[in-house]
């Protein structure tokens, strides 16, 4: 099996903000099987989702059973895979859980938070509830959310992938207004108390594998009434949710997405489960953010400690000089260490951990930004 530590032919050290770096022995494990899977002489790509229990089917319910023992997900909440990433869901989320004038709360902070917001403002009025504080470096506590009367949901994101804020706890339940979060850039990367969301959802392209699907995982009993009746059906949860033969089996699901996905939560049970990825993902961030921290403002990120983002680490360097950042990049690629660059509408450098991400390339970051620091600080 190849490890974390090696670097097989020129896999590079990959820190890309999504689609991420899927571990080595994985993609391994796919590619010989691509041609030929377990003797069928066809690949699962090649292979019918109709198939009652057969590989496509299997491969779904083993995801479905490995996300539900990752995440304690009880029988009370449906868990479903769907297209259309989370910009799907966000207009799914209004959809499904609100009447067209029932308002929606929304926490603003960041960017996936507004991009949330907005798409949820064409379906029904919508409130922030509550911004990110200092200039967007600090999360608002759920104690000063101010709720809409009568919201069918307060929404937040659970990890701002571009400005680094993350909730590393689930916040406080709203009453009796349900919770509903983006998990896309931070599932898997800790335990998650799944009771206190009405409903939680992740695009795939980070940790949980590659691009091409949502995963939901939704209160059966906020489903129970129905999309509303202009709903396309390809975001009607509760249409998605029938159970014969399988759940999201409505339309041809991203079926190799999901499959590859199914390898990935099935390994990380194998290491540990969530516990032990949270230990691992708390301490690489921590080794990123003291490097940071120690340079004496050579290397700077701004937002309050107890919320910086464990998945994503944005930095600037000398507070933003944009020539000495492209430097940064361009070096680090020579060194095989790639994709460090920030989201281009903002600038600025960001290092991504996924699950992905093997410690080795950690340890690579770290010297390099030790060395980049001495060479031009
Ligand atoms: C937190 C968060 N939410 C939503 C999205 C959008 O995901 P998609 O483009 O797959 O719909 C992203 C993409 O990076 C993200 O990081």
């Amino acid at each position: 099996m190849v490890t974390d530590d090696a670097r097989p032919g020129r896999r590079s050290f990959n820190f890309s903000a999504g689609p991420s770096a899927l571990p080595t022995d994985i993609l391994a494990r796919v590619q010989r099987e691509l041609l030929d899977w377990r003797g069928t002489g066809m690949g699962i790509l090649e292979m019918s989702h109709r198939d009652a229990g057969g590989p496509v089917q299997e491969a779904m319910a083993r995801a479905e059973a490995s996300l539900r023992r990752l995440l304690a997900i009880t029988d009370d909440y449906a868990v479903l895979f769907v297209h259309g990433g989370a910009h799907g869901q966000f207009a799914a989320l209004p959809l499904n859980l609100a009447a067209p004038d029932q308002p929606l709360g929304y926490v603003d902070t960041g960017f996936w938070s507004r991009r949330a917001r907005d798409e949820g403002a064409r379906f029904a009025p919508t409130a922030i509830v509550a911004s990110a504080e200092n200039g967007g470096a600090r999360l608002p506590a759920a104690s000063g959310w101010t709720v809409p009367r009568g919201a069918a949901y307060v929404h937040l994101c659970a990890n701002e992938t571009i400005q680094g804020l993350e909730y590393l706890s689930d916040p406080d339940p709203t009453g009796d207004v349900p919770l509903v979060a983006d998990f896309t850039s931070t599932l898997l990367s800790r335990p998650i108390d799944v009771a206190r969301y009405g409903a939680l959802y992740a695009s795939s392209g980070k940790n949980l594998g590659p691009a091409g699907f949502a995963v939901v995982v939704v209160k059966r009993s906020l489903i129970a009434r129905g999309a509303r009746p202009q709903t396309p059906s390809i975001l009607d949860w509760s249409k998605l949710a029938e159970p014969a033969p399988i759940a999201s089996l409505y339309s041809t699901p991203a079926t190799f997405a999901i499959y590859v996905s199914s390898l990935v939560l099935e390994d990380l049970e194998a290491r540990g489960g969530l516990v032990a990825a949270e230990r691992r993902s708390s301490e690489r961030a921590a080794r990123v953010y003291a490097r940071i921290d120690a340079s004496s403002g050579f290397y700077t990120n701004a937002v309050h400690p107890p919320h910086r983002s464990r998945m994503n680490v944005p930095f600037r360097i000398r507070g933003g000089d944009s020539a000495l950042e492209a430097r940064f990049v361009r070096e680090a690629e020579a060194l095989g260490l790639h994709q460090l660059f920030g989201h281009p509408r903002f600038g600025g450098l960001r290092a991504s951990l996924y699950h992905g991400v093997p410690d080795a390339a950690v340890d690579a970051l770290d010297a390099f930004l030790v060395d980049f620091g001495r060479r031009t600080g």
